[in-house]
């Protein structure tokens, strides 16, 4: 896929106000060599973030074909930012882009954004200065959130991204029922136990993995002589069950979600400024980071929005259809987790079987990625001569962080390998015609990442609408939790069945009434996973080879 000539320029005006880099302000005409890739450059002024789509192959008459299908596009967009029911399977309103412009959000809605993120900012310091203490005294040194998915994927991306400084807590996660990864986390913390702040994160506050991990967190502590509620806050909606158990424990504090907002859209609401302010991150930075690019992002203009520019060049390069992967390789180790908190907002935002007319499709856009130039030993090797199958997304930071700035070879230190390493797989995979583009960050700080988090929920907003489904929903996620529950169910039914009377498998089978070969082996499975933890589940063979479980719930008694 060989870059074509372009027909037009990205820019409107190349020399106009900010949309040129820097490097050239002092040009008249910059040299005809660079005059290509400058055409395919789109810097947003007020963040400085540019996009280079000058190694995507995508000709500009192209784009141009897009013109017109995106003016209803932007109408949608300007409807969902006016209050309309966007997410109709659900019955709500989208509201993510409020967060970081209350000014815009319908009446009623921007007196609790703004109280909130100062309730946060409050709350935040006066447990970074000890005013808010653990039991035991001292102050909170960690914070370990449980929450899992949108309530937990963007405060671990911002606080590994931008955490630490004075009086900063460090952050861990328990993103998941995994017992014991928990029981990792959680001795991990040594006596840090009793300084840790324990942020449970859920929007309907009856996620199964958050319970557990919750409950194991507290019988952790209680195994310590400590408790969950003096050590705990809920970001949650009103009215749920972890609402009501905050409230009736009397836990440190309670924030609100509110259901105009998304999980994966949720990163600058309590879910993601909690975590945020007590890991160090200047919030009001991070929200004006995101409302820059929103406002970018809000142009009715292919040339000079980012969002609605990457959208096309997504569906282009994808045919509609996600036909390609969308690869995700930060230069900088801080942003690692970037291609994470991506995967889960455009994979569950996009991968939809039914449209907005309800009608069947396969929608979808694979992400993953981890960072450059790490994945260059991994597997870059599959992008270059391998399947053709994904673009690459750079992202590239130039400004340095705090380094050592020794100079590793002839005059050139580290970071200068980092970028060196960057130009030669963009060189490599170009020269291959593997379509990528950059992303470029002036520095990365509280302000670069909320504008690129928002850049990319406002180019998965766009995308959705090109292909016609609507990405607020997730009845996937829905239809796996219920499987879950049911499998739940079967296991308590065929403890019960084996404590009564030994089984073998056919006959417990024919026993539990299972007519289906999905069940039966969902039975094998249960009951292959309990025989290996005879201990905790109670079930064994016999003698005979047939299935015992020993008393009521299967614990041995
Ligand atoms: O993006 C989403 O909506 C989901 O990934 C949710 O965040 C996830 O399922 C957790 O849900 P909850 O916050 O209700 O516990």
């Amino acid at each position: 896929m060989n870059p074509e000539p372009r027909e037009r320029s990205l820019q409107s005006d190349p020399s106009a106000g900010g949309s040129l880099p820097p490097l050239l302000r002092g040009e008249g005409d910059p040299h005809s060599l660079l005059s290509s890739f400058l055409r395919d450059l789109l810097r947003e002024p007020d963040t400085g973030i540019c996009l280079d789509f000058s190694k995507l192959g995508i000709p500009g008459r192209a784009f141009e074909e897009y013109r017109n299908p995106m003016v209803p596009v932007f109408l949608r967009m300007t409807e969902l930012e006016a209050g309309a029911i966007a997410n109709p399977d659900e019955g709500r309103r989208v509201g993510h882009y409020w967060l970081r412009a209350p000014e815009l959000a319908p009446e009623g809605l921007d007196r609790p954004i703004r109280e909130t993120v100062e309730r946060v900012l409050d709350f935040a310091e006066r447990v970074r200065e000890g005013r808010v203490r653990p039991l035991r005294g001292g102050r909170f040194t960690t914070l370990c959130l449980c929450g899992i998915g949108g309530s937990a994927l963007g405060p671990q991306l911002v606080s590994d991204a931008l955490g630490g400084g004075t009086g900063a807590l460090t952050f861990h996660s328990l993103d998941n029922t995994d017992p014991e990864g928990i029981l990792r986390v959680l001795e991990g913390l040594g006596e840090e136990i009793a300084s840790c702040l324990f942020l449970v994160v859920s929007k309907s506050g009856g996620t199964k993995e958050t319970r557990n991990a919750m409950l194991e967190a507290q019988a952790f502590l209680e195994a310590r002589g400590l408790r969950l509620p003096p050590q705990a806050v809920a970001v949650t909606g009103e009215g749920s069950a972890l609402a009501e158990r905050a409230s009736s424990e009397g836990w440190l504090a309670t924030f609100p979600m509110w259901d105009w907002v998304g999980g994966r859209t949720s990163v600058t609401s309590a879910v993601g400024l909690l975590p945020a302010a007590l890991c160090g991150v200047d919030l009001r930075a991070f929200l004006d980071g995101a409302a820059a690019m929103d406002r970018a992002t809000r142009l009715p203009d292919l040339d000079r929005n980012p969002a609605a520019r990457l959208a096309v060049a997504w569906h282009l390069l994808g045919r509609g259809r996600g036909e390609r992967a969308m690869v995700v390789l930060p230069y900088r180790d801080r942003l690692h987790l970037l291609s994470r908190h991506l995967q889960q907002l455009v994979m569950e935002s996009l991968g939809k079987g039914r449209d907005l007319e309800g009608r069947p499709v396969q929608q979808g856009l694979s992400v993953y990625g981890n960072k450059g130039s790490t994945d260059q030993h991994a597997f870059v090797q599959q992008l270059r001569d391998g399947n053709d199958d994904f673009f690459v997304t750079f992202v590239r930071v130039l400004e340095e962080g705090s380094v050592s700035g020794l100079e590793v070879e002839d005059g050139a230190t580290s970071g200068d390998f980092l970028h060196g390493f960057y130009l030669g797989t963009r060189a490599a995979l170009s020269a291959k015609g593997r379509p990528n583009l950059t992303l470029s960050l002036p520095r990365l700080d509280a302000r670069s990442l909320g504008a690129v988090i928002a850049l990319f929920e406002r180019t998965v907003g766009f995308y959705a609408d090109l292909i016609g489904i609507n990405a607020y929903d997730q009845p996937g996620v829905e239809a796996g939790k219920k499987a879950a529950g049911k499998a739940l169910a079967l296991r308590a039914r065929i403890l019960e069945l084996c404590a009564r009377e030994p089984s073998t498998l056919s006959s417990l089978l024919d026993r539990l009434g299972i007519e289906d070969e999905d069940e039966a082996e969902i039975v094998f499975l249960l009951c292959e996973q309990m025989l290996a933890n005879p201990a905790r589940s109670g079930l064994r063979l016999d003698d005979g080879g047939r299935l015992a479980a020993a008393g009521r719930g299967g614990r041995e008694p």
